[in-house]
């Protein structure tokens, strides 16, 4: 059977769901009188998602005025489920095991990370999250950037998340890794720039065409009704993705049971406004990988095991929502696509 919604009523206590240790983090949602299912509404416009380092100034001063008014939510009312602090305890509570899996598994964490059902949460996750944005501005293109660490030109910390002044910041980074150091996707520990970004690009390359014989050897592995957390991540969650997370976090603790905040560690990760960004690239490739690279593997599973695994989230009214792993394949029956650039990648084979 397919995983299902969390129980909400039942939320308990982040831990790490490998060891068990108990977390200094509260995330359990706001609780909701009903759960609608839910249904796509009808747009107008395409949400267009530019690249971070690419984005007009329009663009940017939209992006830090949303992000400004979901902060300020975190004050004025820290119960509302749109609030920045709310929106970032969704991801610790569906990978720090808060939620159980529901029916006779409550024993069982619910853990969204190493498993199928990565891609699918995130881009919910992601749809929300932009939605809430564009009405907190009342601008229902609003399209959330994204970090184009597959391209040289995108393989800094985007310019826009660095500046202390901007609602776009975080404090909780690596101090090493701002300014122009290149990301380090392998964690091959280089400070060579030119080595750096030939690294990156080959194991694009390869977490995208070379080492993907399977659907599921992309996507992840098998998580169902029942199943242990953590199965087995696809080539692009375990490659550039946790690259990414791990490269930006600190890399000192920060506290008792507080470890490579934020980025790196599934309860902090978003906290850093920069988490959405990269996930709206960890998002575009697999738009890429269906759309653009050129292979006989099945692009979906057809498993309904798959289809049916169900999420749920607070949307931009405020209303709790459920929706399934299988609705979301297709971004523009979403409202949202990603604008073009180059994939310097693609035919990268050193
Ligand atoms: Cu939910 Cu990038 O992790």
């Amino acid at each position: 059977d397919p995983v299902q919604a969390p129980d909400f009523t039942k939320c308990g206590d982040a831990h790490d769901v490998a060891t068990g240790a108990l977390l200094d983090a509260k995330c359990c949602p706001p609780l909701p009188d009903k759960i609608i299912d839910y249904e796509i509404p009808k747009f107008e416009v395409l949400r267009k998602r530019p690249a971070a380092h690419m984005a007009s100034k329009e663009q940017v001063a939209k992006y830090e005025k949303a992000i400004q008014a979901m902060r300020d939510l975190d004050t004025s009312h820290p119960e509302d489920p749109r609030g920045f602090m709310q929106q970032a305890n969704i991801h610790c509570a569906y990978c720090n095991g808060a939620h159980d899996q529901v029916g006779n598994y409550d024993k069982l964490d619910l853990q969204v990370h190493n498993s199928w059902l990565f891609f699918p949460f995130h881009r919910w996750y992601l749809y929300f999250y932009e939605r809430i944005l564009g009405s907190l501005i009342n601008d229902p293109t609003f399209a959330l950037p994204f970090w184009n660490w597959d391209n040289p030109k995108g393989m800094t910390l985007p310019p826009i998340f660095d500046k202390s002044s901007s609602p776009l910041y975080d404090e909780k980074r690596d101090p090493k890794n701002n300014g122009s150091a290149i990301v380090d996707l392998t964690f091959s520990g280089s400070t060579d720039p030119l080595q750096l970004v030939a690294n990156n690009l080959s194991s694009i390359y390869s977490e995208m065409v070379r080492s993907v014989s399977t659907t599921t050897d992309f996507v992840g592995k098998p998580y169902c009704a029942g199943s242990k957390p953590s199965p087995g991540g696809g080539s692009s969650e375990n490659g550039s993705h946790t690259g990414i997370h791990w490269w930006v976090g600190t890399k000192e603790p920060t506290g008792p049971n507080k470890f490579n905040e934020d980025m790196g560690n599934f309860y902090s990760a978003g906290r850093d406004p920069v988490f959405y960004c990269h996930h709206s690239n960890v998002d575009r490739m697999w738009t890429i990988w269906r759309d653009v690279v050129q292979t006989d593997i099945p692009k979906d599973i057809t498993s309904s095991n798959y289809l049916n695994a169900e999420f749920l989230f607070y949307d931009e009214n405020k209303r709790l929502v459920r929706v399934k792993a299988g609705d979301c394949f297709d971004q523009r029956k979403l409202g949202y696509d990603y604008d073009r650039v180059d994939l310097p990648w693609l035919n990268y084979r050193p």
